[in-house]
């Protein structure tokens, strides 16, 4: 990893400025090495450094449609230059680079402060596909010709065959002043991201790791290149654009050489020294530069797309095992829902539904009649979730089958024949989702009159996309694979389960005509998978260690834009005792994707198996999340228009405590909401750290009110889910659960204003009709404000754009935090006489209860307390 160090020069009376930024040329003297830098900065506060060949024998893999739209370039100025370097500044001088000659560096600067520099300790690393610079080819050793383009490397029984020389690029970056970097999931680790100098590097490649280590910094499921940064008063982002294997490097240090002293004079400042290193490609990398959190996520958002708003039902609660038997057991677990009064709102099927492991086929023995079975769900208003997989198996009787192969949109050994690998199905062909006539394809066999037994009440599940292959190195397809446009498989690894997730989302999107929003689960992603739909932790396992990394992981993947994610609640692999599976219900249903599932040969574990006092406490947890759903769909909305993930953490909300930067126990869904979720056995008390002095947080279960910036020991029973409330904020519930969203979207709302010290607080609401695209095209939704000072709570449209005819009313309001008790409540709503409403306020927590109100909430009204 840690390679030789090169000493790149920037030839700066190469430098020319285009619309595009400036291009340098950067020499390699020992080895002769001539490179192009392109450095550009984007409108949006962010800067893209590319690294490529100045004269490539052949184009090197440069990674497609991950970013969204053309990036528009700022016009950059000429500020200083010298023999040594060039600045050049942007956004009225306010943004700087600063390329140095000698050695080569590239420092990014803002309002005139260093925060970040490219290529910091000279790792800077490209083999070239001429065939340098190659760890032992330097100064005299260099081969004059470029060695023969084919390279080979044996792993025991399995060789892989380069169709090139080593392509590998690397770089590193010191961020100047961060002293905390989160992250380039997934890793089952920790949300702040570790020094790795004492061990491996994160890794970037996607596998199937079934009960994966803990705290491992080896590949999981799928990759986001982004590294954030975070100090006080900045936040900042690394994103390394390659989907070759990568490796990330990271070491924090407290000193921080300032300008050209040599030897580097220490002051204590922190740093963290960040070198990337990926198998090929190009170096691409866009620096993100903030300054808040905010900023950095709506950048990133810009960069990669915003994270597209899920319908309803897809934060609603989900029932998945592996698998169930037949249309009878489906249909019973369903009923069971409603004999316990549990709500919930898909139930899925697993690779067994199928004919012999044929996606898009159903086993005609135990799924005789899919189309009724979902009408039959489809009359409660709940959907069905089948699984669809990217290998297809080898059966040249099977249709499908025929057509993939006739039409070549299946991936390649080297040879040119057809890859067959061993999944499911046994001999397996791998559809190469990379070909954008695959995709096409691919999104067509969703058509309700092509995938026969389908109905508009089916929804995707895509596994096994790494792609996992059983027999071969790392469970995955080989390297030397060859994909459309004639790439290697290494170019483009982890973006396989992306495309295949773009095509899947596409195709449920077609299927409805374009009206209906798709709901897509992946188990592998890339950065932009955000765009299509969700994401799960894959395989991990019924423990306590396994609960307690759900959350870490699930803050990292919203940290990477990923926001659409959870955890299979109880675990996948094993059986979880009772109190586990309470507890994982209670923490779950307190993140974006919450669906219990369990391996083929776990126990059963719908949630009323397990006695009374099991039903009741998981009843209670997913009954909650029910009533929360108008705040959570209001935050989906809020990351589809702003790319502020629904959960963060704390450092996201509190960002100059640095009491926060490394909490990954605790975190807010949203602004106003602090969880705290029990993730220990035998638990009677837990201590919560509230977050920011001067604070007022309200426990929503018992109202009482905490001070912020204290720790707080606080009592657990079995039922208890720690949440609380932050002053200064409004939380819109529903009034009650329903047996699915559908029946929720009829029920009233109540609304929770939170005091702060100042007796104020404000929030949103988000409404629309909870499926389809009338929000974007025709503008059909509703987004309110409510805003209470002085003792007025106004109820106001949050911004002028949008219409939606709905009936929606607020029929309670209950305000914490009030000193004391009201002599009157009146309320005026619009085109209506002043009244008076009934109230109830229990002085013990400063509670006031506004009852039997009667307020569209889509109309303006006022409630004045008196
Ligand atoms: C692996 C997935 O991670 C798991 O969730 C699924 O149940 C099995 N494949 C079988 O499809």
């Amino acid at each position: 990893m840690q390679g030789p160090n090169l000493q790149h020069r920037a030839l700066l009376d190469t430098m020319v400025l285009t619309e595009k930024g400036a291009r340098f040329e950067l020499l390699e003297p020992d080895t002769q090495t001539r490179l192009l830098l392109l450095v550009s900065p984007c409108k949006n506060d962010t800067v893209r450094i590319l690294i490529d060949e100045l004269r490539p024998v052949k184009a090197r893999y440069r990674v497609p449609d991950v970013i969204t739209g053309e990036q528009q370039c700022e016009q950059l100025r000429v500020e200083r230059r010298s023999r040594d370097s060039v600045t050049l500044s942007w956004s009225a001088g306010r943004h700087q680079v600063c390329v140095r000659r000698s050695p080569f560096r590239v420092e990014i600067l803002c309002e005139h402060e260093v925060m970040a520099t490219f290529n910091s300790e000279g790792k800077l690393w490209f083999e070239t596909l001429q065939g340098g610079p190659r760890a032992t080819s330097r100064g005299s050793e260099l081969h004059e010709d470029p060695p023969p383009l084919l390279g080979k490397e044996v792993f025991g029984q399995f060789a892989d065959v380069t169709a090139d020389v080593p392509s590998s690029v690397g770089a590193d970056f010191c961020l100047h002043g961060f002293g905390h970097v989160y992250g380039l999931p997934e890793h089952a680790d920790s949300l702040q991201l570790r020094d790795t100098s004492d061990g491996d590097p994160y890794r970037l490649y996607n596998l199937d790791a079934f009960a994966y280590d803990l705290y491992s910094r080896l590949g999981l499921y799928g990759s986001v290149p982004l590294l954030v940064a975070h100090k006080d008063d900045r936040t900042l982002g690394v994103f390394w654009l390659n989907a070759s294997e990568t490796f990330v490097n990271v070491h924090y240090s407290d000193s921080d050489p300032q300008g050209d002293q040599t030897p580097p004079v220490k002051s204590g400042r922190p740093q963290t020294d960040v070198h990337w290193l990926s198998e090929s490609g190009v170096i691409d990398c866009v620096v993100l530069l903030g300054p808040g959190p905010q900023q950095l996520f709506s950048q990133y958002a810009q960069l990669t797309g915003y994270p597209s708003l899920p319908p309803l039902f897809a934060l609603g609660y989900h029932q998945c095992r592996w698998s169930y038997d037949d249309e009878a057991d489906v249909k019973a677990v369903d009923s069971g829902f409603d004999r316990h009064d549990i709500p919930y709102d898909v139930i899925w099927l697993d690779i067994e539904h199928t004919d012999g492991m044929r996606y898009f086929t159903w086993d005609p023995v135990h799924f005789p009649e899919p189309a009724a079975l979902q009408r039959h769900l489809e009359e409660k208003h709940r959907k069905l979730v089948v699984i669809s997989d990217p290998h297809i198996k080898v059966d040249p009787d099977w249709s499908l089958y025929c057509e993939a192969r006739d039409a070549g949109h299946f991936v390649k050994d080297r040879e040119g024949r057809f890859y067959q690998g061993s999944c499911w199905p046994g001999e397996s062909c791998y559809l190469d989702f990379s070909s954008p006539a695959t995709r096409a394809w691919y999104s067509r066999c969703f058509a309700l009159d092509k995938y026969k037994g389908s109905t508009p009440s089916l929804f995707v599940w895509n596994d096994m996309n790494e792609p996992s292959v059983f027999d071969e190195p790392e469970k995955t397809m080989p390297k030397d694979a060859v994909h459309h446009g004639g790439w290697e498989h290494r170019e483009l690894h982890n973006l396989y389960g992306f495309y295949q997730h773009m095509a899947t989302a596409e195709g449920l999107v077609t299927r409805s005509g374009g009206s209906e929003r798709p709901f897509v689960l992946s188990r592998s992603f890339f950065a932009g998978s955000q765009r299509h739909g969700a994401v799960w932790t894959g395989d991990n396992v019924a423990s306590w260690e396994y609960l307690k990394i759900s959350i870490s992981m699930v803050l990292s993947l919203s940290v990477a834009g990923i926001v659409f994610c959870g955890a299979d609640v109880g675990g996948f692999v094993k059986d979880p005792d009772p109190e586990l599976l309470v507890r994982w219900y209670q923490a779950a249903a307190l993140q974006p994707f919450f669906r219990g599932h369990s391996a083929k040969v776990t126990k059963r574990r719908e949630p009323w198996l397990f006695g009374e006092e099991v039903t009741a406490a998981v009843r209670a947890a997913i009954q909650q999340r029910y009533c929360l759903l108008p705040y959570w769909y209001t935050l989906f909305h809020q990351a589809h228009t702003s790319g502020l993930p629904p959960v963060r953490p704390l450092w996201v909300e509190f960002s100059k405590e640095q009491s926060t930067f490394a909490v990954d126990s605790q975190y807010m869904i949203g602004a106003a909401l602090l969880a705290c979720p029990v993730i220990k056995p035998g638990v009677q008390e837990i201590k919560v750290s509230l977050p920011g002095s001067g604070e007022i947080w309200y426990d929503v279960h018992s109202a009482k009110a905490y001070e912020g910036g204290k720790t707080l020991s606080l009592p657990v029973t079995l039922d208890t889910a720690p949440v609380f409330q932050r002053g200064g904020s409004v939380v819109c519930r529903s009034t009650g659960s329903g047996s699915c969203t559908a029946e929720l979207q009829q029920l009233p709302l109540s609304i929770t204003v939170a005091l702060n010290s100042q007796a104020a607080a404000d929030g949103e609401l988000y409404l629309d009709d909870g499926h389809s695209f009338s929000y974007r095209d025709r503008k059909a939704f509703c987004l309110r404000r409510f805003n209470m000072l002085s003792g007025r709570l106004l109820c106001r449209p949050a911004s002028g754009d949008g219409a939606f005819d709905c009936d929606t009313v607020v029929n309670s309001v209950t305000v914490l935090g009030l000193k004391s008790k009201p002599s009157a409540v009146t309320v005026h709503a619009s085109g209506c006489e002043d009244t008076s409403a009934a109230f109830q306020y229990v002085e013990t927590c400063c509670r006031l209860t506004v009852s039997s109100l009667q307020l569209r909430v889509a109309t303006a009204w006022d409630v004045q307390i008196l």
